[in-house]
């Protein structure tokens, strides 16, 4: 054969595994809202970007009359291209191909890539869309995910791993997501547990739909498990474009800086946000617009555990990462699910040079059964070891109260936080004026002639003594009281000045944190 026929011998091989799984299975596909796995790749990356390698990888199997199987490229195409001008390394699952199940040969095309990116120090994107382990190839597929989670594993904090959820994800399959960076789901299309409802049914006689079980709502809102909720596929490259803006390509860079930008502040004034009455809530959220470059937040598991708000803004063209209590939920308390959420951010920050700027207004840890049987004693902790062990610049802003525990775990200077700010309105105290009262007057108050009276007394003797921010400014735990409106320089300025901070932590193989 000469290179003309062998090129037409090329093109007939391409046309053949480029079908997928045929065009029966690419409508049924199609008719639940879902783009094939090429169409997937082809809208989230840039314009005729997309390399693909392995189209000609078959699946080694031979039990269950597989041997007689085509599965083009075995379920998954893998390959390498550019996001928003920047290169990355991709897999997409493709569900039209025997479910997406993934074999050896499926799992040697991710590892494959897995490697390349790691080699490379380019992000991985993982669109998984798959029944989960390969049925007959038995303890092989088993295998084939173990070498995905180790790879996930060393990746991690290295490059970017990001996972999109574009279908099932069952069994094995939900553990790659588990140990990648950032998750995205999709309204009616994410279906994502370890045991589907029948084995549910079966083994506890509970019957649940898949919705209900693992869709996108309740993997945003409930578990935690997803980062980012859209409605459509299309949505959610939107919001993959979008976070890929923030983020530096691994953990020897920085974040792209973008043109600096004034917040808009005829929407969003620092001095407008905070109501005059302590007690009244207000959303951090205007607060952290009012701060950032052109008023712009990226939040992340904007759904879940919504006491605490976690993103990215920008400050004079560079991206960081926001910590804030949220005073308009539970006051902004700190429990399980916020100590868990923020910890594993700062945790993010830390590894890929991106500096923290945490916004304090919090009563302290929550109380109660519930919350010491849900272990808030260790899921607290890990928000105290995220910050402590953190060595990216940290700068700190009090508003309102910064209280007890909460007060130190919000990156307080004892946690080595490199400069705190605290507004005229801030408040730090062991607890709030009205409980301390109680506990260290409580005997005055109840020899007094009239209690009530000599409870006011004294709790308005302990706000005058402690809540303010002027306390802890005697002892240098405060670095400057500040006006609000004074709020963007400063931070800026402390920005800028801890650019080239550079620390190191006591030589250890590694801490162990309290997972
Ligand atoms: C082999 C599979 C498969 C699998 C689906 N298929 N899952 N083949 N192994 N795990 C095949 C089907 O046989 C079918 O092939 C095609 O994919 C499409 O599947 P359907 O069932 O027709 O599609 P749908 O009705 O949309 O249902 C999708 C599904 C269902 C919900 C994902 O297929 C399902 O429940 N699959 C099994 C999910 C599961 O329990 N996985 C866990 C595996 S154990 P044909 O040829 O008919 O088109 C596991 C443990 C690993 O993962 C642990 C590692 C730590």
């Amino acid at each position: 054969m000469g290179l003309k026929e062998k090129s037409k011998d090329l093109k007939t091989r391409m046309k053949t595994a480029l079908k997928g799984g045929g065009e029966k299975a690419i409508e049924k596909q199609k008719a639940i809202g879902k783009l094939t796995a090429r169409e997937r790749i082809i809208a989230l990356l840039d314009p005729k970007s997309f390399h693909e390698y392995d189209l000609f990888v078959e699946h080694a199997a031979k039990d269950f009359d597989m041997n007689k199987k085509y599965l083009p490229g075995d379920g998954v195409l893998t390959g390498t291209g550019m996001l928003s001008g920047h290169p990355v390394c991709i897999y997409a699952q493709d569900f039209t191909v025997a479910g997406g199940s993934l074999g050896w040969m499926h799992a040697k095309k991710i590892t494959k890539i897995m490697d390349h990116a790691l080699k490379l120090k380019v992000p991985l994107i993982g669109i998984n869309d798959s029944g989960g382990a390969r049925i007959q190839e038995g303890v092989n597929s088993l295998a084939g995910y173990g070498e995905i989670f180790f790879r996930n594993t060393l990746a991690s904090g290295v490059i970017p791993q990001i996972s999109v959820i574009l279908g099932p994800c069952a069994g094995g399959a939900v553990y790659s997501p588990a140990l990648t960076d950032f998750v995205f789901v999709v309204e009616k299309i994410t279906k994502m547990f370890i045991t589907g409802p029948e084995v549910i049914k079966t083994v506890l006689g509970e019957e649940i739909s898949m919705e209900e079980l693992g869709g996108a709502r309740v993997h945003c809102e409930t578990t935690g498990n997803a980062h980012f909720y859209a409605e459509s596929e299309e949505e959610c490259f939107g919001q993959i474009k979008q976070l890929a803006s923030f983020i530096p390509w691994n953990n020897k860079k920085k974040a792209k800086p973008f043109p600096k930008k004034s917040p808009k502040t005829r929407h969003f004034k620092v001095d407008g946000i905070m109501p005059s009455d302590p007690k009244l809530p207000y959303d951090v959220r205007d607060l952290i617009r009012a701060l950032g470059d052109d008023s712009e937040f990226f939040e992340i598991q904007e759904l879940f555990a919504k006491n605490i708000v976690i993103g990215f803004s920008r400050m004079n063209g560079e991206t960081v990462g926001i910590v804030a209590n949220q005073p308009l939920v539970m006051a902004g308390v700190l429990d399980v699910d916020s100590s868990d959420k923020a910890a594993r951010f700062v945790r993010y920050c830390d590894s890929f040079n991106i500096p923290l700027v945490t916004l304090v207004d919090l009563p302290g840890y929550l109380p109660g059964v519930d919350q010491e049987h849900a272990g808030v004693i260790r899921h607290g902790a890990k928000l105290l070891y995220a910050y402590s062990e953190a060595t990216v610049p940290k700068i700190t802003l009090i508003t309102r109260k910064a209280y007890g525990g909460g007060y130190i775990a919000m990156c307080s200077h004892h946690l080595r936080a490199d400069f705190v700010f605290a507004w005229p309105t801030a408040e730090i105290a062991v607890m709030g004026p009205e409980g301390a009262a109680n506990i260290i007057f409580r005997k005055e108050i109840a020899s007094a002639a009239d209690p009530d009276q000599e409870r006011k007394q004294k709790v308005k003797d302990y706000k005058t003594k402690f809540a303010n921010p002027y306390v802890a400014a005697a002892y240098g735990y405060i670095d400057a009281v500040i006006e609000p409106n004074e709020t963007r320089k400063m931070l800026i300025h402390a920005l800028e000045i801890s650019e080239e901070k550079d620390i190191s932590m006591p030589k250890k193989k590694h801490g162990i944190p309290p997972f």
